[in-house]
């Protein structure tokens, strides 16, 4: 009993000062381990008489499950301000200027905005393959085969790959304009979509062109369509995308798929500079023809527009390389 007693006391002085995961460990080892002076008291019951063994044992016993307690608490307290893991995960202190809790890349916030205009308006979302062949990308769209108009275009194209169907070449798309024809081929009209998608275009990079980027094409065919109708979708998209109130400028302007082609200017107010921001028009007879859609009964509007080019302006992005920069300080702000 003794023995106990100023082993009471050690252990209580030791808990006092012990401030650490370790020292608690090493109070626990020290008393209550395999070799600890608690355990080998314990052990050592055995050898005294019935009567002494019952007192010393209770006592024994008793000032174990006290210290257990004891560590239990300390340890957690102790785990809590160290920011380990404790069992009470609400006592992790998290240092909050430490903390990054992730958002969404510029990218994404404009697509979605884009996406949520154009639902509202009625618009469903398609989608096409990043890797086209010829055929989509240019024959169907009105622009064949050593034509200029495909010098508007700089192409990667796939090596040794031909598509099995038109033994065409493939590519990767330089545009969206595809997915026109990929969806005129199985719906018929009237219909009206956006397709948002990756592009390529073989060029060198600087601050505003990359060799990938985003596009949203826009194609809505039906009866008694007119560029009016082009006109109103279009400036009622960007004055909702910006939230300002825009001048609009529509510009003549040459695309192979439309006729007439346009493109769209808007100026943010209280500027000066006119900023180019759309490439637009009335489906092309022959591409509507050529996915077998009447074009004495229905005619279309389309239009493609970049989404890096948008984000920039929103949100005064000075270079287009900082979207695929993979640098956190960029990302954070947003
Ligand atoms: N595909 C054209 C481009 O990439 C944009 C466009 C789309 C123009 C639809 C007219 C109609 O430049």
């Amino acid at each position: 009993m003794e023995e106990l007693e100023k082993i009471e006391q050690e252990i209580k002085e030791a808990l006092e000062t012990a401030k650490s995961k370790e020292a608690l460990e090493k109070i626990r080892i020290a008393y209550l381990g395999r070799s600890g002076k608690l355990t080998a008291i314990l052990r050592s019951l055995k050898d005294f008489s019935v009567e002494e063994r019952r007192k010393t044992g209770a006592a024994a016993n008793k000032l174990r499950t006290e210290i257990e307690k004891v560590l239990d608490e300390k340890e957690k307290k102790v785990i809590g301000k160290e920011g380990g893991r404790g069992e009470d995960i609400t006592l992790l202190v998290l240092p909050k200027d430490k903390v990054y809790f992730g958002s969404l890349h510029p990218l994404t916030i404009v697509g979605r905005d884009i996406k949520k205009i154009f639902t509202s308006m009625n618009f469903s979302v398609a989608e096409g393959p990043e890797a086209e062949t010829e055929y989509y990308n240019f024959d169907a769209l009105n622009i064949p085969a050593n034509h200029p108009a495909r010098e508007m275009w700089d192409t990667f194209w796939v090596k040794s790959q031909t598509d099995a169907k038109d033994g065409k070449n493939l590519l990767m798309r330089t545009h969206t304009s595809p997915v026109q024809i990929r969806f005129m081929e199985k719906h018929k009209p009237p219909f009206a979509i956006i397709a948002p998608g990756r592009v390529f275009r073989y060029e060198a990079t600087d601050s505003s062109h990359e060799i990938n980027f985003h596009q949203v094409e826009g194609l809505a065919v039906d009866k008694k369509i007119s560029l009016a109708n082009l006109k109103f979708v279009v400036e009622e998209f960007f004055s909702r995308f910006f939230e300002e109130k825009l001048s609009f400028r529509f510009r003549p302007s040459y695309f192979p798929f439309v006729e007439p082609g346009v493109e769209v200017d808007i100026k943010l107010p209280g500027e000066e500079k006119w900023l180019e921001v759309m490439g637009a028009g009335m489906v092309h007879k022959r591409v509507l023809e050529g996915v077998r859609i009447d074009s004495e009964k229905w005619q279309g509007f389309a239009f493609g527009m970049g989404v890096e080019r948008l984000a920039m302006i929103k949100y005064g992005i000075p270079d287009i390389r900082l979207f695929y920069s993979g640098d956190l300080r960029f990302i954070k702000q947003f």
